[in-house]
This record gives C-alpha cells, structure tokens and sequence, in this order.
C-alpha cells in the first residue's frame, strides 16, 4: 500500500442563483468519481464544495422576488444540496462563501496583499444606472449594435455579428435594470497588480498542475501581458465590504476561491482537523481543484498568484473538463435539451448518467456529447447487459447448491488473476483522471467473464447430477468476477456497490480485488439495477422543454406584461381573494432586512402586520398615512422577522416598486371588487 495521501479536493462552487443542470453535475460526477477512488484506496482525502452566493446577479433576483438576499441564498443552497445528494456526490461539507469564516479569510488574504503593495487603487469610469444608482457592468446594459445595428445586444458584444465594442459604442444604449439611459461616472476601484506575478505565473503554469492544452491556452495570455486585475465594487453590491474602503466591496471573484479555504475551515471546525496542515506555504498535502474550461483565468492564473502573495500554499493540481452537449449541440431551452439536474432526477437514475459520464471523460479539455441514444444503449449494454448479468445468471446456481457457500477453489486461476491483476492499471486511470479509459478496462474484464461463462455454460451442466460441483465452481468464479467489476466501479456507482456488498456479503475496498472469496456465503439475489427505459429519456426532455417554455412565458410576461402569468381562473376563484382597502399607520424599516418594510395596517375594525419587500422604493416616513390594498385573507406567514399577515398590493419588476392606491375617498376596511 502506498504511503497515505492527504487531499483536498474542490469543485467549482456553483451561483446561488440559479438551478443545476446537467453541465454542472458533469464536474461534480468528474470530482465525485476523484474522490471516491481515493478514499477508497485508504487515503485521507477531503471533498468541499457550496454556493457561490455573491454578486449583482444574486442581488437582483433577490430583488425581483421581493426577498432578501439572505433568504434567496438560503433557498438556493438547500435546492442545491439536495441535488447533490441525489446525485449522490458525496461532499464531506458544502458550505457558502457568504459566511463568517469566509469574511475573516477574504480580509486577511486582502490585508496582506495590500501590505506587499500588491493593491492598487484608481478612479475609473463606468457605465451608471441613474435610476438604479448602480454601475452597470457590460452584460446589464443593452442597445443596438454599433456595427450590424441589430437591436437588443449587450454592452460588449453583438450576438448576432460577433463584433466586440465598448458599451458607450452601442447605440441607443439602456440599463437592462430599469430602461434608464447609462450615464459615465466616475469611482475609485482597487486593483490587484497581476502583472507582477508574470515571471512566477510563467514558471508555475508549466510545474505539472495543469493539463498540457490548459497550460498552452495561459501561455497565449501570460506572452501578451497581463493586466491588472479589479477587484472592488461599488455599492449596492452583495458581498463583503473591503475593510477601511466604505462603499466598496470585494468583486464575487475575489471571495469565491477564498470559499474553499473558508468552507474547508469549516470542516475543520466540525471535525477537529488542522487547517494549518493542508493550507501553509510549505504544505506536503494535495490541492486539487475540479473545474470547467471558462473559469481557468480564474483559478490558475490569479487565485495561485493571490495565494503565493498572502503566503499560503498553491494548488497541485487544477483539472479542467469542457462543456456538455446534449445530442451533438449546445443545450437547448426551447429542444428541450437544456436538462435540469432535478427533471433528470425526476424521470431517471442517477447512475446511469454518473457511468455515461465516466465513460466519456478523460484529461481532455474537449466538449463532452451526451448523446441520448447512446447513453440508453450504453447503460443498458454495459451495467445491466454485461455486469449484473453476471451475478444474475451466476447466483441461481449458488443458491441452489451449496447453501448459497461459494466453492473454496477459484475454477480457473488464469482468468481470475487476469481480472484481479488489471487493478492497478485501473487505479492509474483513475488517478490520471482517465476514467473513460478505466471503464473500458473494466468492460473488457466483463466481456471475459461472460465469455467464460458462456462457453462454460452452468446451465447445461447442472442438468448431470455428476457435474454439479463443477457448476458450483464456475459460478462461485463468475461470482468472484462480477466481484472484482464492481469494486472497479464502486467509485462510479456507489449505489449499486452497496447493493452489490448486501448480496456479497462483503465489504468492498480497493484491496478486496486481490483476494477472492472463497467458502464464503453469499445473500440472496436481487436486481441491482433497472434497465434505461426510452420513454423515460423521452419524458424527461418534454419535461424539460414545458419547463423552458413555461420560464419563457414569465420572461415574457414580465417584458410585455401581455402574456398571462397564471393560468385562467373563473369569478369565484376570484371572489375567494379579500381585497380590502387599508391605511397604512406605520411603517418601519425591519432590522437584518435588506428589502423589507414592516406595516401596521388598519383595516377599519382590526389592525394588520404585514412584511413587504418594497424599501428600495419608499422611505417608511413617505407611507405612513397612505391608503392602499391589501389580501387581507392570505394565511399568515412566518417569516425570519416576525408574521406577515397579508399582504398589499404593488406593481413590481426590475423597473421599480409602485404601491397601490385607490382612489381618495376610499374607507378603510371597505372591500374591493
Ligand atoms: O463559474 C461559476 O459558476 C462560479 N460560481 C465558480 C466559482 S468557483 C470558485 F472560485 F468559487
Ligand atoms: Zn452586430
């Protein structure tokens, strides 16, 4: 056994702002599989992933719900978790950045980079909200295309000439937030000096951390120049605020690699393990970071650079993997390709998609197909038609025989060493992060052993009273085959490996594979895994495409507001709404909440509290004394602050709050039909 490892292995911590789709649970099956492996060869390794949860996207759905940003991540956070779970990537802990330790972090990694003089400061002009009062960056400003005039493109470039500009080129420019026309204005940003770091960069991108494609790709931009690299944000931003700089606060991608330093901590914390060990500049444990090829800037070019400034270790290795295609193509909305980990989870298991995945990936950068056709004729040939088929076809015999005791002597010793001898070549694969290469090994270990079975043919045999030791023997070895196949691919189906150790009777690690069972007594048999069935591929792509459509008609509803929202409802659905006329005769800001106001409203013979999320467009004082409406027979909500009971009426999108008002004359309590 080789000496054991220490390993800290991350994926890339994915947005709190929206669902997981199949692309991202390509890298976590990719670090899952990773991980597995090494733990399951004795190592000491370590898996921590969460939420990415700051920035102006995150802010601003947050907005647009009407909650607070604390609870839009919140929500985030669980969703994501449980997709992990189901996915069955087995984090050790997933975490947030928004979270205390990663605040110390953050501060610290910035202190200390601004006391090796690595932070530079100066003002600079941007593209500003007048309405919002917000910077906008390229992607929330829209207008016409300098070059191809077609309307509606972004700040930076044009999707349907691919030229790039800047955004004050675009013609007929607005902020995608409200429609206001951006104005430049200036602000201080703080910058960390990348260009510093060349010489260092030069030399670290080509030590053996990362894929040779990768390593050439950094080359192209370490030989024209790096640039300074912004770091701050103006307020209203959602992150950290950068210490002794009121009003400024870290860019999301500053504090997003320090969430794996901070996440890790907290596992520390939780399991009373020694941060210092695995992050101190002279570190002899492993760093590993999972990630896709259009974050590799990021991780390979500023995050090592960061590190080796505030003086702890870099990473060993940054694996990089390509982007998903659904059936040959970029994943679709409206073809219904664009697969939500949960519709996915929904309609299928998620080890098929885990064993098309490892089948599929290697050291390359390249795109990865998921192609629909093959992933059922994959699954279904492989798992079901060659691996558990083994057992099925073995077990019968065994239970028959000799009280389902496995024979004491391996039938042929050739065979067996064959398949048991192809571990560490297996092993290699997979710690190459080749595992597509692993899974043919391991299919082609399969093929053997159905061969051999087939042309031993038990069930011929054990028609001769005379021959049934001997068919005892052959399937005691098939047994012992089919063994060894799923601790291969125990770090790809950990599901169907517990199953499989059940009905062993065994525990199975990565040495198991050495040694046989024999004399050993077997559970009974049951099926292991279901075959892929068409037409659940088939329903989960309509379930997919409904859910495209179904998010487009709100997008467009929102844009046009002449879409329905919600489907058609007759007058008595109607009448069961209590709308009433209320007065608002006190509003005050709710301490901890960012977008809420708390009302007390008189309703004529009672009185209400009601938490609204519309502070960004009223200052309390400014309300109290208003009419407005309210559903006054909404249940009460429990919400972080208190109950709300009810809830008033406002027109609300990304282009501002506006409370509703009757007309004046209206009486407190009246209804309102
Ligand atoms: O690209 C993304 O989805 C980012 N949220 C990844 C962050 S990885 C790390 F740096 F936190
Ligand atoms: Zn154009």
């Amino acid at each position: 056994m080789p000496k054991t490892r220490q390993i800290l292995v991350t994926s890339a911590l994915p947005y709190a702002n929206a669902a997981l789709h199949l692309g991202h649970i390509l890298e976590y099956t990719q670090t899952d599989i990773w991980v597995r492996f090494q733990k399951m060869r004795g190592h000491e390794c370590y898996y921590v992933c969460g939420d990415d949860a700051h920035g102006t996207a995150i802010m601003l759905k947050a907005d647009e719900q009407g909650i607070t940003a604390e609870e839009h991540i919140a929500n985030m956070r669980a969703i994501h978790e449980a997709d992990f779970a189901d996915f069955l990537i087995g984090v050790d802990h997933y975490g947030s950045t928004h979270s205390e330790e990663n605040r110390v972090f953050s501060e610290l990694i910035y202190q200390r980079l601004v006391a090796n003089q690595h932070i530079a400061q100066r003002t600079i002009v941007q593209s500003f909200d007048p309405q919002k009062k917000i910077f906008l960056a390229d992607r929330y400003i829209r207008g016409t295309c300098p070059k191809c005039k077609t309307a509606d493109q972004y700040g930076d470039n044009c999707e349907a000439c691919g030229a790039t500009y800047q955004a004050t080129d675009l013609i007929d420019a607005v902020s995608a937030i409200s429609g206001a026309t951006p104005i430049e204005k200036e602000s201080l940003h703080y910058f960390f000096k990348l260009p510093e770091f060349s010489q260092f960069l030069q030399h670290w991108t080509r030590d053996g951390h990362l894929q040779e494609e990768v390593a050439n790709k950094l080359a192209e931009w370490l030989d024209s120049g790096l640039q300074e690299w912004d770091i701050s944000r103006d307020d209203p931003y959602f992150g950290f605020q950068i210490p002794g700089a009121p009003g400024k606060y870290f860019y999301v991608w500053l504090d997003a690699p320090i969430g794996y330093m901070a996440i890790f901590k907290s596992l520390c914390d939780q399991r009373g393990l020694d941060f210092e060990r695995f992050w101190a500049s002279d570190s002899s444990t492993e760093l590993h970071h999972f990630i896709g090829k259009d974050i590799v800037n990021f991780h390979a070019l500023f995050w090592p650079a960061m590190l080796h400034s505030a003086g702890f270790r870099t990473p060993t290795q940054i694996s990089v993997h390509g982007f998903v295609t659904v059936n040959g193509k970029k994943m679709s909305k409206s073809r219904g390709t664009f697969i939500n980990a949960r519709c996915y989870l929904d309609h299928l298991d998620p080890e098929y998609l885990r064993y098309y995945y490892a089948s599929k990936l290697s050291r390359s950068v390249d795109d990865i197909d998921l192609n629909l056709e093959d992933f059922v004729q994959k699954v279904n040939s492989d798992l079901v038609g060659k691996v558990v088929n083994i057992a099925s076809r073995c077990a019968k015999f065994i239970a028959q025989g000799n009280a389902s005791v496995l024979s004491k002597n391996i039938e042929n010793t050739e065979l067996w060493a064959q398949a048991s001898g192809a571990q560490q070549r297996i092993a290699e694969h997979y710690e190459n992060r080749d595992f597509s290469k692993a899974v043919r090994e391991i299919m082609a270990q399969a093929d053997s052993a159905n061969e051999y079975i087939a042309s031993r043919e038990p069930w011929k045999l054990n028609k001769d009273q005379a021959q049934r030791q001997q068919v005892q023997d052959i399937c005691s070895l098939g047994i012992n085959l089919f063994r060894v196949l799923v601790i291969y691919l125990k770090p790809i189906l950990p599901q169907m490996a517990a199953a499989s150790e059940y009905f062993l009777n065994d525990q199975l690690d990565w040495a198991s594979a050495a040694t046989p069972l024999l004399g050993h007594r077997i559970e009974s048999f049951k099926p292991l895994l279901k075959r892929v069935e068409n037409e659940h591929v088939e329903a989960m792509l309509e379930a997919s495409a409904e859910q495209a459509a179904a998010l487009q008609n709100a997008t467009l509803a929102k844009a046009s507001s002449s879409e329905p929202l919600a489907p058609q409802i007759e007058f008595d659905d109607f009448m069961k709404v209590d709308l009433r006329v209320a007065k608002i005769i006190r509003a005050e800001a709710v301490e901890g909440a960012d977008k809420l106001l708390q009302l007390t409203l008189d309703l004529g013979d009672s009185t209400r509290q009601v938490f609204s999320g519309i502070k960004s467009a009223y200052k309390p004082q400014d309300l109290e004394g208003r009419l407005t409406l309210m559903v006054a027979n909404l249940a009460p909500r429990k919400m972080r602050f208190g109950v709300s009971e009810g809830m008033v009426l406002a027109a609300g999108s990304s282009e501002g709050i506006y409370l509703l008002e009757p007309d004046s004359g209206a009486q407190p309590g009246q209804r309102v039909t």
